[in-house]
């Protein structure tokens, strides 16, 4: 029998890859969906509309899988929302929770304390808890920024102006993942449960300096060299104002923990689940393709 997994947040900018992945590997999936929402669904899939706000919705969705992958948006959905998606799972007795991660590894210290990860560090310890207190074991997957997305939004090199910026000179290595390779990611967790039970696994697609990326984008572009350091001060200083805006300030703490020294963005090695998981390192023709 295939492996139950229902899906929160299948819709959003990481969603669909990941549903793909879990329905190209076999899965018995259930997407769970606002009553709100009107996105629509790879028909392979089953919808279940929910309410977010109501546990007993919520576990009724739940009852009868054996996972629950949580792609739902941080930040823009509130953190009471998450916790309470992992008291759902606990009380329909799931047995793994995958939460929201697939970024910069917040199980490091120093990124751990950056604001912008505070709900996932909540998420962690609320599911650490009820690990304790009840059978409901987690595993985080932590991938590095998007590469495919990352590159087409502009958020790893910003290339729409006539000088391109580079942090810290622009040498430092961080690990990327395609939006494909965390959907991988998470199909190789549900795959390998006992191997990633309540662990941290690492996946990454490859890993790349900003100044490889623009040699990669094929374009000859000034470029100007920033403190990394920079990065978090305006992110500060935009928390700072009686109104901070949230879509300024969480980029820039995000993109400090990627360009940045000491938040663990470059992964080890002998952490990185890649080949369990059948992970391929992606070619620079590939890369080059995600410019276009
Ligand atoms: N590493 C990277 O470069 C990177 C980049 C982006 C995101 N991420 C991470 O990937 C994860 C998913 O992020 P995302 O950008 O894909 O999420 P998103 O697009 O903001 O949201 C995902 C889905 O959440 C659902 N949702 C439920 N309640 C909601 C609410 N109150 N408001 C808005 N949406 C709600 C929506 O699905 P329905 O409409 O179907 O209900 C939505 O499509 C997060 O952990 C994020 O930090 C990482």
């Amino acid at each position: 029998m295939p492996a139950k997994v229902a899906l929160a947040g299948g819709s959003g900018n990481l969603g669909p890859a990941v549903l793909n992945q879990l329905l190209d590997a076999g899965f018995d999936v259930t997407v769970l969906s606002r009553q709100s929402s009107d996105k629509t669904f790879d028909p392979r899939a089953q919808v279940a509309k929910v309410d977010y706000e109501s546990l007993d919705s919520l576990k009724n969705a739940l009852t009868g899988q054996d996972v629950v992958v949580s792609t739902l948006g941080v930040g823009a959905v509130p953190r009471d929302t998450h916790l309470r998606l992992i008291d759902a799972a606990v009380a329909a007795g799931v047995k793994r929770y995958i939460p929201s991660e697939y970024g910069c590894d917040t199980t490091n210290p120093q990124t751990a304390k950056l604001p912008v990860f505070a709900d996932k560090v909540a998420v962690q310890e609320h599911l650490k808890k009820a690990n304790k207190e009840s059978g409901l074991s987690y595993s985080l997957l932590i991938t590095g920024p998007f590469l495919d997305w990352g590159l087409k939004v502009g958020f790893l090199l910003n290339l729409s102006g006539p000088v391109v910026t580079l942090y810290d000179g622009g040498e430092r290595k961080f690990n990327v993942t395609t939006l494909a390779d965390v959907g991988r990611g998470i199909a190789g967790i549900i795959n390998n449960l006992p191997e990633t039970e309540n662990k941290t696994v690492y996946v990454s697609s490859t890993s790349v300096s900003q100044k490889q990326l623009l040699a990669l984008s094929g374009k000859s572009l000034e470029t100007k060299t920033v403190p990394a350091i920079d990065l978090e001060k305006d992110a500060f200083a935009e928390l700072s104002k009686p109104a901070p805006n949230p879509g300024v300030f969480a980029p820039l703490f995000i993109q400090r923990a990627i360009f940045g020294e000491g938040f663990g963005s470059q992964f080890d090695s002998g952490k990185l689940f890649n080949e369990s998981f059948g992970l391929k390192t992606v070619s620079d023709d590939q890369i080059r393709g995600f410019f276009n």
